[in-house]
């Protein structure tokens, strides 16, 4: 049971991604700090309170002394997981338009699906294109969206454990040209359907990065205040759970 003023103001962090890429697996192992049971595939998302592992130091944290009392305690933030499943992104969709105290996003991505003409390549670009798109947009939403001035996104490249796996580096590439597809074929469609014509403006609105652009890069959401950084793990399998790369990235958020 939550203490009724803990829940909303907690830091939280928000896991999506697609359906079967190991978010509530993810949740699981922070939660408990074992590897997950069985999952299913989620129906609606949950919201658990977490705990930073010993030994990690919150980004606020760094510069209190080492005889601050708070810093005997294990700073505490709260992890969202959303179902992955087309038809339920909604609940995703909201919480980013209207978060709560929201310190990054983790979109986490099965490294093992994104080979050239894999359809979890498609799946997963054009569901990142959607996400990285309203955090573009984000400027022009809710008060709650804006409050955060630069917004993190880990790309959190999972089952590294699998040897079809692609290693962080080219998750990261084969994700940018992909998104690229995605991005030229949306604007066509805008085209094609006529709701684009003669409005210049509503046509740059729905461009994700650049304008004019051959080619997408992570790098070009920079200058929306969207920070992506593309980090490698393993949820289950191999020798044990490998996420120090994804831990230390959420203590540096919070
Ligand atoms: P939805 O709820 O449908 O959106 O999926 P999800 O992202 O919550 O995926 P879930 O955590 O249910 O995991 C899907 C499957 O991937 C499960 O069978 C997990 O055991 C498996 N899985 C998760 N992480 C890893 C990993 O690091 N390596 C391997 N090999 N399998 C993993
Ligand atoms: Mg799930």
């Amino acid at each position: 049971v939550f203490r009724s003023s803990g829940l909303t103001t907690l830091p939280s962090i928000l896991l999506i991604g697609p359906t079967g890429s190991g978010k509530t697996s993810l949740l699981t192992l922070i939660e408990r700090g074992t590897n997950a049971a069985a999952t299913h595939t989620s129906q609606t998302p949950i919201a658990v309170e977490c705990s930073l592992p010993v030994g990690a130091v919150a980004n606020s944290d760094k510069y209190r002394s080492d005889n601050d009392p708070t810093n005997q305690m294990h700073k505490k933030f709260l992890l969202i997981d959303t179902p992955g499943h087309g038809k339920l992104r909604h609940h995703a969709l909201e919480n980013i338009t209207n978060p709560q105290n929201l310190k990054g996003l983790i979109f986490l991505v099965d490294a093992a699906t994104l080979s050239a003409g894999d359809e979890g390549l498609r799946q997963t670009a054009d569901y990142l294109h959607d996400v990285l798109l309203l955090l573009q947009k984000r400027m022009t939403g809710s008060k709650a969206a804006k409050a955060l001035k630069v917004i993190p996104v880990l790309i959190a490249a999972n089952k590294m454990d699998l040897f079809t796996a692609l290693p962080a580096a080219l998750v990261k590439s084969s994700l940018e040209a992909e998104i690229t597809k995605v991005r030229t074929s949306r604007s066509k469609g805008l085209l094609d359907s006529g709701i684009g014509m003669g409005d210049a403006e509503d046509e740059k609105d729905d461009w994700l990065g650049e304008m004019g652009s051959a080619n997408f890069k992570f790098s070009q959401m920079e200058e929306f205040d969207v920070a992506v950084d593309v980090l490698g793990g393993n949820v289950v399998g191999g020798e044990g759970p490998t996420i120090d790369k994804w831990w230390k990235w959420i203590s540096d958020r919070l």
